[in-house]
């Protein structure tokens, strides 16, 4: 099946299992906007739970905080929001379609990779054994060719959008001859840039209204807290300060589902180091952050780095953690080696001293900080991508499956009893009532055992038990493992033994240690 085909049944599956619903769906849903339903919140908060754990439980030196959605107005005046956190546009006039002019060029630029990957997929059937894939790249003069060209474009691309040149940009667009998708002409207006934030008025008369912002990261928060937090809570440096909490962007290209989203949810945390000993922790936060994504187990093949060539103004080392997704590897975290822009600037803005006393040097500096930050919804999707699978099984059927992490299932138990009657559901809800206090159980007595089981699995919980005559007489269940489909037959009072452990944030958490 095709890659494309996979993601829209992942798309329709988050709805019809109540993960993911399009906002105010009753009126067409609203452009980039989602809902979580029953089980999609489960999943969320467990993906939360997990990250809030790896960061505050396991460092003594990481702290959280939740700071508000609404900043003072100079924030993002300091943080450069308001003069640079643009996007430059382009609108094609026949088919009165915007988009992102870098979008369309990075996108040219991918084109020219897939050439090179046909010119090498081509040859490896024509030489078959015989072919060395490195040489071939290095030597085929249709690859060399084609891939001057696509080096010449990047050069070309990273001037202009580091010059800040949107006539360079547009030039571009229309050098490579790149064509509308909707209306297939090169009829297209000049580049502006646009800025992302949303922005509202606080104050009730509109003389006395400020304009404020919609907080389009949650990282400046943060920072506005360094004092607050570092006094009050007496931190040394190193210290790192998380938080998880909502962002705003007025994305203009806003496709892929939760992928880009206008509304979404970051978990970042700021780690606030002496200068000059940056560029370590850097190197140690994107080994910590990638064994975080690895302990859920989908394999390391399915994640890369990608490192910054080009980085902003403030930052001195900067990667991504990309994950496979049917669409390509896609950035799902950022780690970024900050300096000490951020706090200089609020100190400059706000007029006061911004700075940590070393005891040990009895000076005073401004810290350095390396930042992790995440989405919330990008990993939501990566880890459904990778648990959804359409199953052909022995006799022929197909079962669709979520493989969700236990830790993150959004049940963890569904207990059944055979028949809705001759005390059967009584029994079941006896054992529901004594596990609910330690992992999610849900009770299922609709339909007959095997659609019962499918259901469970189509929303990736890990266990079921199903509660027979026999379970009056010998306080046996029938225990069934969702990924094998193997089931046996255990004592009603194992069954928190063998599930709580395995089911539990801890298991994955202590796999970081
Ligand atoms: N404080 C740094 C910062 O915000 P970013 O690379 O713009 O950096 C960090 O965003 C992460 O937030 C991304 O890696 C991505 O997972 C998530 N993210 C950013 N924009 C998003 C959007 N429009 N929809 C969903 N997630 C988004």
């Amino acid at each position: 099946m095709a890659q494309e085909d996979v993601f829209k049944k992942i798309v329709s599956h988050c709805k019809e299992y109540g993960f993911v619903f399009p906002s105010s769906d009753i009126y067409d849903g609203l452009g980039a906007v989602y809902d979580y339903g029953q089980n999609g919140v489960e999943l969320k908060n467990n993906i939360k739970q997990y990250w809030w754990q790896s960061m505050v439980l396991l460092h003594e030196n990481i702290v959280g905080i939740d700071a508000a959605i609404f900043m003072h107005p100079t924030t993002w005046k300091a943080s450069g929001h308001v003069d640079a956190f643009n996007d430059p546009l382009i609108d094609n006039r026949d088919s009165k379609k915007r988009y992102r002019a870098d979008v369309l060029i990075e996108e040219q630029l991918a084109k020219y990779d897939e050439k090179i990957d046909k010119e090498v997929a081509k040859a490896a059937k024509r030489f078959k054994d015989q072919f060395n894939e490195e040489q071939f790249r290095s030597t085929s003069p249709r690859v060399l060719e084609i891939a001057a060209k696509r080096d010449a474009l990047h050069e070309r691309f990273a001037n202009a959008l580091n010059a800040g040149d949107l006539t360079e940009l547009r030039q571009i667009i229309l050098d490579e001859e790149i064509v509308c998708p909707i209306s297939g002409t090169r009829n297209w207006t000049d580049v502006r840039q646009f800025n992302l934030m949303f922005s509202t008025e606080m104050g009730s008369t509109a003389d006395g209204a400020s304009k404020i912002y919609l907080r389009p990261e949650t990282a400046q928060g943060i920072f506005v807290n360094y004092m607050n937090v570092q006094k009050t809570g007496r931190m040394k440096l190193p210290f790192g300060i998380a938080q998880i909490g909502k962002a705003f962007r007025n994305e203009i290209v806003a496709r892929q589902f939760i992928f880009r989203m206008r509304e979404f949810e970051q978990m970042e945390m700021q780690f606030f180091v002496k200068p000059g000993t940056e560029l370590d922790w850097f190197a140690q936060w994107k080994q910590t952050r990638m064994a975080w994504h690895q302990a859920l187990g989908f394999g390391a093949e399915n994640y890369r780095f990608h490192d910054h060539d080009k980085l902003a103004h403030y930052a001195n080392a900067a990667t991504d953690i990309e994950f496979k997704l049917p669409f390509g590897f896609k950035e799902v975290e950022g780690i970024h080696s900050r300096t000490n822009f951020d706090l200089s600037q609020h100190a400059k803005y706000c007029g006061k001293k911004i700075e940590y006393f070393d005891p040990e040097t009895n000076e005073s500096y401004t810290p350095y900080v390396i930042e992790t930050s995440i989405g919330v919804d990008r990993m939501f999707l990566s880890v459904m991508c990778h648990s959804y699978e359409e199953e052909k099984l022995e006799n022929g059927e197909t079962r669709t499956v979520l493989h969700l992490p236990a830790a993150l299932a959004p049940v963890k138990l569904a207990v059944m009893p055979l028949v809705k009657k001759d005390g059967l559901p009584e029994k079941a809800e006896e054992i529901i009532k004594d596990l609910r206090f330690h992992f999610n159980c849900k009770y299922d007595e609709k339909d007959s055992i095997g659609k019962r089981y499918r259901r469970q699995d189509a929303i990736g919980t890990p266990f079921c038990v199903t509660v027979d005559h026999d379970t009056l007489k010998d306080n046996c269940v029938t225990l069934r493992y969702r990924d094998t489909m193997e089931q046996k037959r255990v004592p009603i009072a194992d069954l928190r033994g063998i599930i709580e452990d395995q089911v539990s944030i801890t298991s994955v958490l202590k796999k970081l240690l």
